[in-house]
């Protein structure tokens, strides 16, 4: 980690209920203090009022936004509703939602748009399956990813957010990037970003996630490029959250 002030977010992914949300809240506010990270919570988009009127300290997140502004786009919800429930921050172009949803890097792009747009942060997310790093891809597709990001918000869109390596074949498998096959990676997207701006991105933060727990979150963030996390699994404990935030913090 570097001067850049410190990000991890927790995503909580469709987990929660209104009963276990309130008892993970009281326990993250209740031991907060001392911890100088940024602290983000993604929470389900039902929640996320009740994240806002009790997380008292730390930011609110979604984990998904439309592409589109307003209209006839049943089930989606807009940029704008995430800011007017008060809503800071905003994931994109996550894995599970490429997967799952089949999010290309363009409709990534234009999430990301629409998030600044609305005055969101976006966190935007890139990672290479297994397949790919085996077969020697790595940086071809996350230079992909990521240009097409830059293309549609700039240096200046990505400073206003972050982001996040997830190697594809450590999310949820237990199985974590080791520290420096993460720190090489956030070195060449840190300098591909460079290209598109001298000096600025340095200020950028770019967080890993896949796997990340208390065990293995201090190693990985004493790495000089990489400024935080993105939890999935581990950020479901309170305890487990609040001491990877502890190891953002030193
Ligand atoms: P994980 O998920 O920490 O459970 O691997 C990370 C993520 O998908 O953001």
């Amino acid at each position: 980690m570097s001067e850049r002030r410190a990000l991890v977010a927790a995503n909580w992914k469709m987990h929660g209920s209104r009963a276990s949300n309130a008892a993970w809240l009281s326990e993250f506010i209740a031991a907060r203090d001392g911890l100088t990270c940024e602290a983000v919570v993604c929470a389900p988009y039902v929640y996320l009022q009740q994240l806002r009127d009790q997380l008292t300290v730390g930011q609110v997140g979604a984990q998904d936004v439309a592409a589109n502004t307003a209209g006839a786009f049943t089930g989606d919800v807009s940029a704008e509703m995430l800011r007017d429930c008060g809503c800071d921050w905003v994931i994109v172009g996550h894995s599970e939602r490429r997967q799952w949803h089949h999010e290309t890097d363009q409709i990534v792009a234009l999430k990301a748009e629409r998030a600044l747009q609305a005055g969101l942060r976006p966190l935007v997310c890139v990672g290479e399956t297994l397949q790919q790093r085996e077969a020697g891809e790595t940086m071809a597709v996350l230079s992909a990813q990521l240009a097409a990001i830059l293309h549609r918000i700039g240096v200046e869109g990505l400073l206003r957010g972050g982001l996040a390596y997830e190697p594809v074949w450590a999310i949820g498998t237990g199985r974590t990037a080791t520290a420096q096959q993460a720190q090489e990676v956030h070195a060449a997207l840190r300098a591909q970003v460079q290209q598109g701006a001298s000096g600025s991105a340095n200020a950028l933060r770019i967080v890993y996630g896949g796997s990340v727990k208390p065990a293995n979150a201090r190693e990985l963030f004493a790495q000089p490029d990489i400024d935080g996390g993105l939890i999935g699994g581990a950020s479901l404990v309170a305890g487990d959250f609040l001491a990877i935030c502890a190891a953002a913090s030193v």
